[in-house]
């Protein structure tokens, strides 16, 4: 197991475990992993129940694997031509993780939060909570990590620059919390300086 989900409490591994079936499409794997460790920096300096944030971050994009991978690439991306399907990943993600969670026997009054969260993740601009303000900031980090630039500029046949410009001027709009807008800045730094 990787080493982020590794330094886990048991029962958020458990919870892993049970999602990772449903991660093995659309590169969601190392997309979940890399999220857990923005969510894991952001709890660090932002209000935010880990109870909440952790399992969210974990199945929020569970849903994905109930659509074909063609149909998932017009769903999301700088210019989507199918957004609605954005709607449906965040729908059957909610149902999935709720499915998850009380197979786990997870508190209820915490699955209501963290499915909530999920169905809306995407779609949904303004958030509920701390806690999805640190679930959407983590989830977009990935955006500006090194491994989720190169899939997504992979995914979105776009030049490289052009991409950086596009990502540079949706720190502001995007972030919701200090430290995530933080984390971005600091990050399209480096990617500025990456290789390509
Ligand atoms: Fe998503
Ligand atoms: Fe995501």
């Amino acid at each position: 197991m990787n080493s982020v989900i590794l330094r886990l409490n048991p029962v958020y591994q458990k919870i892993y475990k049970r999602a990772k079936p449903f991660l093995q499409t659309r590169k969601n794997v190392i997309h979940t992993q890399i999220a857990l460790r923005y969510a894991l920096k952001l709890l660090k300096k932002e209000e935010g129940d880990e109870g909440i944030v952790i399992p969210a971050i974990l199945l929020h994009d569970v849903g994905w694997k109930a659509l074909p991978e063609p149909l998932q690439l017009t769903a999301f991306g700088p210019n989507p031509s199918n957004p609605n399907l954005t709607r449906l990943h965040e729908r059957e993600g909610a149902r999935i993780a709720k499915s998850i969670l009380e197979k786990l026997h997870y508190p209820s009054q915490k699955i209501e939060e963290i499915c909530q969260i999920i169905n809306g993740h995407d779609s949904r601009k303004r958030p509920l909570s701390w806690n999805d303000r640190v679930v959407k900031d983590a989830d977009k980090l990935w955006r500006y990590s090194r491994k989720g630039m190169a899939i997504d500029l992979d995914r979105f046949h776009m030049p490289r620059r052009d991409y950086l410009i596009f990502l540079e001027a949706s720190i502001e709009p995007w972030f919701l919390t200090p430290t995530g807008m933080g984390l971005a800045k600091k990050e399209i730094l480096l990617r500025k300086r990456d290789k390509p």
